[in-house]
């Protein structure tokens, strides 16, 4: 069954580990995510960005495909609508039935953000989807979106609360010094500020931007409270190299079955220990 991410995440918070959330693109990167995630029993959130769900596949492939996984492998799953800004993109998706979303206005100052947010908790909660919200700013780069380093913000502690009081929203991603994509040095995270983010605020905490972040750094956020933990870099990565390996070695192979399988392979073994990392093993 596709599930909302309202109890897993819950879950996750209250045991203390973290969901992971994957961002796929296609469905061979689906099927390794949701077939990793039975294997080793754990909860998982299927994430795609605006590129992916609304230009690339199409969210109506999307949501098949996921249903066809969720149905075909008793592992609770959710489709998450990740880092969306159109808030119209949000309400159809809503309405063909995906039940999870992230809308990112993290890009405007507080109220418009909060705006921006009420306006899509209020329509998605009549229909029993979550939202996640973004306070802060990442750097990096996510899909089209490019934040460039010294435009990064951390997210403020009592903005949180105010922010989540004020928009009732189900998760919060916040800003504590990950960025997204490949980091330049080692990136250094401020654990202090995610500890006071959590003494303030009650819903589950989120982390983007946890490719190339050092597995005891995860962690440490996962012992404070992240309950949401978001890879897409690190999967990419190392399926592209194992197609371009198999390429160098087979330069005349023409047949998808036979390239996608390495890049498949590849992918689930990061998938596999990313699940280690986030503890959410055995957790169903
Ligand atoms: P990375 O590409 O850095 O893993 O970030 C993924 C992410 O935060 C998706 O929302």
């Amino acid at each position: 069954m596709i599930l909302s991410t309202r109890e897993m995440l819950l879950k996750a918070q209250r045991e203390g580990y973290a969901v992971p959330a994957f961002n796929i693109h296609n469905m061979e990167t689906l099927q390794v995510v949701v077939e990793t995630a039975m294997e080793m029993e754990s909860p998982v959130i299927i994430a795609g960005t605006p590129s992916t769900i609304q230009s690339y596949a199409g969210p109506d492939y999307i949501k098949a495909m996921a249903e066809v996984a969720a149905n075909k492998y008793n592992v609770p799953i959710a489709i998450h609508l990740d880092h969306f800004e159109d808030v119209d993109d949000i309400k159809r998706n809503i309405n063909i039935g995906f039940k999870s979303c992230m809308i990112d206005a993290s890009k405007y100052e507080f109220e418009k953000n909060i705006e921006i947010v009420k306006e899509v908790v209020d329509y998605a909660h009549r229909y029993d989807a979550v939202v996640e919200a973004e306070l802060g700013k990442l750097g990096g780069k996510e899909d089209d979106l490019i934040i460039d380093e010294k435009d990064a913000l951390y997210t403020n502690p009592d903005d949180a609360a105010e922010f989540v009081r004020r928009t009732n929203v189900d998760s919060l991603a916040i800003a504590i010094g990950t960025a997204h994509g490949l980091y330049k040095g080692e990136p250094k995270l401020d654990f202090q500020r995610l500890e006071a983010i959590r003494s303030k605020v009650s819903v589950p905490l989120v982390l983007h931007g946890a490719s190339d972040v050092p597995d005891e750094l995860v962690k440490k956020a996962i012992s404070l409270g992240i309950c949401k933990v978001n890879v897409a870099t690190d999967l990419k990565i190392p399926f592209a190299n194992a197609i371009r390996t198999f390429f160098n070695e087979n330069s005349v192979e023409s047949d998808p079955r036979k390239y996608m399988a390495p890049g498949k392979e590849a992918m689930k073994q990061i998938v596999k220990h990313k699940i280690e990392v986030c503890g959410s093993a055995n957790r169903y």
